[in-house]
């Protein structure tokens, strides 16, 4: 794992996204893996800068989202495809029909998942993943678990997630409390994985993830067996893993 430390936020993630530039100017037509959470955002406005400036071209690319809350639809401002056409699709120039999100309100959701893991199997493969990761150090919404996911599946959410994103909603009975998220197999695939965090509030997952044991208990902590793992944190992120060193 190759672990980038900055300063800010903001210099994180100008980082993160000149890697994910670097992948599509290597690469035009890539498979990107994208994810939602406040943490991607300031990538998903340095990529639309970028391609706002001319540097960028999003015309061949596909994208695959990570998740998607079940029983919100696409028009749900708080869903993860609206979240998605809000921060970046509706700002560049790819085509909506290149951009995937699993659906929150499939007639049947255990089709919708084994179709997805077919649709990623049909593309090729992800070229590159960008992760966020929880508190608690789940990926995606692979929650900690006895055991690891493989492929994209629903999923209960656990009580300290349900809490974290009680603050994007009204009210807390309208939290979501189900998923359907990638497996952590299918996010294993994926070519190339940057993973970035910041605040203090995810020193402990990141410190988990870098040197606690690798267990379904922190899902992230299986990163450490994928070969092309890039970590982008903050300091505060860090800080754990710095007062250890
Ligand atoms: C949700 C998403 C994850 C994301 C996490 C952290 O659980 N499913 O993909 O990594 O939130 O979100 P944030 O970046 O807001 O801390």
């Amino acid at each position: 794992m190759k672990v980038i430390v900055s300063k800010t936020y903001e210099e994180m993630c100008a980082k993160a996204a000149r890697i994910i530039a670097a992948q599509l100017t290597l690469k035009p037509d890539s498979v990107l893996g994208l994810a939602t959470g406040s943490t991607p955002v300031g990538i998903y406005k340095e990529l639309i800068r970028k391609y706002e400036e001319g540097r960028l071209d999003f015309s061949e690319v596909t994208t695959v989202n990570l998740d998607e809350y079940v029983g919100l639809s696409g028009e749900n401002d708080q869903s993860y495809r609206y979240f998605m056409n809000h921060n970046l699709f509706d700002h560049v120039n790819i085509p909506k029909e290149y951009t995937y999100v699993p659906s929150g309100v499939a007639e049947d959701p255990e089709d919708e998942c084994e179709n997805y893991d077919l649709l990623i199997q049909q593309l090729g493969g992800v070229d590159m993943q960008l992760l966020g990761i929880g508190g608690n150090g789940h990926i995606g919404f692979n929650e900690p678990a006895d055991s690891f996911a493989e492929g994209t599946h629903l999923t209960d959410l656990t009580e300290s997630t349900i809490q974290a994103n009680s603050r994007f909603f009204e009210k807390d009975s309208d939290v979501p409390r189900r998923a359907i998220t990638m497996g952590i197999g299918t996010i294993m695939q994926a070519r190339k994985i940057l993973l970035v965090a910041n605040g203090e509030s995810k020193a402990k997952a990141i410190y988990d993830t870098l040197y606690g044991p690798v267990t379904p208990q922190v899902p992230a902590s299986i990163l450490r067996f994928h070969p092309d793992v890039t970590v982008l944190v903050d300091e505060a992120a860090f800080k754990l893993v710095a007062e250890k060193e």
